[in-house]
C-alpha cells in the first residue's frame, strides 16, 4: 500500500500531531528539555532528512539542525540546489538527550509513533538518514554508518521510498576530509535518486 494512503497513526493532521509531541511525556527525555523540537519545513516534500536528537542549539530555538552540525547539513543542501524550506527535517527523538548522548532504544521507541507519523504524512520520495542512530531506527539494520553509506534502500514501510544513509554532519564536522568528501558524494546521490524518482508515477493530488 502506498505510503500515501496512511494517515499517521492516531492522528488526522499535522496540527494534532505537532500538539501531541509538544506536551509530550513518554519517556524520561521529557525531564531534561527546555521544548520539544518536533520538525521543520515543507510538509509534502519530495525528501525528508531524519537526525538523531536535538542537541543544545535545537533544544533553544525549538527547531532541528540549528547549531553548526545544522549549518553544514543546510551547506550540503545548497550544494544540490535545495533550500531548507524545500524539504522536511525531523529527528529520531524530539528533546534533547543530556549531554548529548545517544537516544536510549526505548526512548527512540517512545518517540517513534512522531517520526513514522512524520513521514506518513510527508509522503516524501526519498529519505535521508544522517549517522547512526536514524539509519538504524530507519532501516531497522545493526550495520554501522560506515558500512551502510554510499549505497540506497527500500523503505521498508514502502519500497517504492528510497532511503538513503549518510554521515551524520556532526561526525563529519569531527573528522574533516575524507568524510567531507563522502558526504558531499552522498549528496550527489541524493540529488540523483531526487530525479530519478520524480519521474515515478504521477503525482498524487494535493502535491
Ligand atoms: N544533531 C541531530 O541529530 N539533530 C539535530 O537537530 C541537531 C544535531
Ligand atoms: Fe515524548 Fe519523544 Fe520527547 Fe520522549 S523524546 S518525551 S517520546 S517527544
Amino acid at each position: 500500500m502506498s505510503l500515501r494512503l496512511v494517515t499517521g497513526p492516531g492522528y488526522a493532521t499535522w496540527e494534532e500531531l505537532e500538539a501531541a509531541a509538544s506536551g509530550c511525556t513518554a519517556c524520561g527525555l521529557a525531564d531534561h528539555r527546555t521544548q520539544v523540537v518536533f520538525g521543520v519545513g515543507r510538509r509534502d516534500p519530495q525528501l525528508m532528512l531524519i537526525g538523531e536528537g536535538p542537541g543544545a542549539a535545537e533544544d533553544r530555538r525549538g527547531e532541528p539542525f540549528v547549531g553548526r552540525a545544522g549549518q553544514l547539513l543546510t551547506a550540503l543542501l545548497a550544494d544540490i540546489a535545495l533550500r531548507r524550506d524545500d524539504v522536511y527535517i525531523a529527528n529520531v527523538v524530539k528533546c534533547r538527550p543530556p549531554g548529548n548522548r545517544d537516544p536510549a532504544p526505548e526512548e527512540i521507541a517512545a518517540c517513534r509513533p512522531f517520526l513514522d507519523a512524520q513521514v506518513a504524512f510527508c509522503a516524501p520520495r526519498v529519505i535521508v538518514t544522517l549517522g547512526n542512530v536514524a539509519t538504524r531506527a530507519v532501516l531497522g539494520t545493526r550495520e554501522g554508518i560506515t558500512k551502510v553509506r554510499g549505497r540506497s534502500f527500500p523503505f521498508p514501510d514502502d519500497p517504492a521510498v528510497t532511503v538513503i544513509p549518510t554521515l551524520h554532519p556532526a561526525a563529519v564536522l569531527r573528522n574533516g576530509g575524507g568524510a567531507l568528501a563522502q558526504v558531499r558524494a552522498d549528496f550527489v546521490r541524493i540529488k540523483r535518486a531526487l530525479a530519478a524518482n520524480a519521474g515515478g508515477g504521477p503525482a498524487p493530488a494535493g502535491r
